[in-house]
């Protein structure tokens, strides 16, 4: 008799250990279905971030693109006023990108340089033909007029707040500073003018030298180069001469790649 009870407690103790069981194996699918539908869920959700992640970073591209055209295009203006070709503004800009990194300068900061030095010469939409494409030596008071170009540019984008306008401010406003101080329309000397515009500097030089103008035939390699040591300590910085020299091959070889037509 004794028995039969003991039977019958552990059969109820089963039955209620197999219908807590089934409830729990019940919830724990419940569980399992609804963390599968957010995993379902956020996977779907970090999708559409992504898309739309991709799609800024397209957006950010294409106005960076844009800004650089932009900048570029109207460089060319500033030149072509001048007769020059629009490839001078090119080399310069890669001229002073490569001047730049081996000095030392970061990548974006090369770049940002790339991009702002094609403006170095925009304040001469202000200068007037007859002394912009005059053949021959300006007069001093002509010359006074020419020198403007540098204030004009650098009055154009300085208000912006946009680092590559800024960049293209400095440049504008200090392209034509000596290292001696003899240069304008600052006659700063030295460090005192912005790395950029010493960069920019040497690199509008060399290429000018080396291009026929309006005023001027263009000199041969071994003519530019001695000018260049001549000018080393006066006219520009040391330093970036010496890089010159060192990387001579590459200058060239952007010379050769953007040559003109
Ligand atoms: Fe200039
Ligand atoms: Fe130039």
């Amino acid at each position: 008799m004794e028995q039969k009870k003991l039977i019958d407690e552990v059969e109820a103790l089963r039955e209620s250990f197999d219908s807590t069981t089934s409830q729990i194996i019940k919830d724990l699918r419940r569980q399992e279905k609804i963390m599968v539908r957010s995993d379902q869920r956020q996977q779907r959700e970090y999708d559409e971030l992504q898309l739309q992640l991709d799609e800024i970073k397209r957006l950010n591209k294409e106005i960076e693109d844009t800004q650089r055209e932009v900048l570029l295009t109207v460089g060319g203006i500033g030149e072509t006023r001048s007769k020059e070709t629009f490839n001078h503004v090119r080399r310069v800009a890669e001229y002073s990108k490569l001047l730049a990194l081996k000095m030392g300068m970061g990548i974006e900061e090369a770049n940002l340089l790339k991009d702002a030095s094609p403006m170095h010469d925009i304040g001469k939409v202000g200068i007037p033909d007859s002394i912009l494409n005059k053949p021959g030596k300006l007069t001093e008071a002509e010359f006074e007029v020419m020198k403007h170009h540098a204030l004009l540019g650098y009055e154009m984008f300085n208000k912006s707040e946009r680092p590559l306008l800024k960049a293209a401010a400095i440049i504008a406003y200090e392209h034509h500073e000596k290292y001696d101080g003899s240069g304008y329309p600052r006659g700063l000397v030295g460090e005192e003018i912005h790395i950029y515009g010493r960069i920019t500097s040497i690199a509008d030089v060399f290429d000018a030298l080396g291009s026929k103008r309006c005023y001027k035939e263009a000199w041969s390699d071994p003519e530019v180069f001695s000018l260049l040591r001549e000018q080393s300590g006066s006219h520009f910085d040391p330093k970036l001469v010496d890089i010159f020299f060192d990387c001579n091959a590459e200058f060239l070889a952007i010379r050769e790649a953007y040559k003109d037509e």
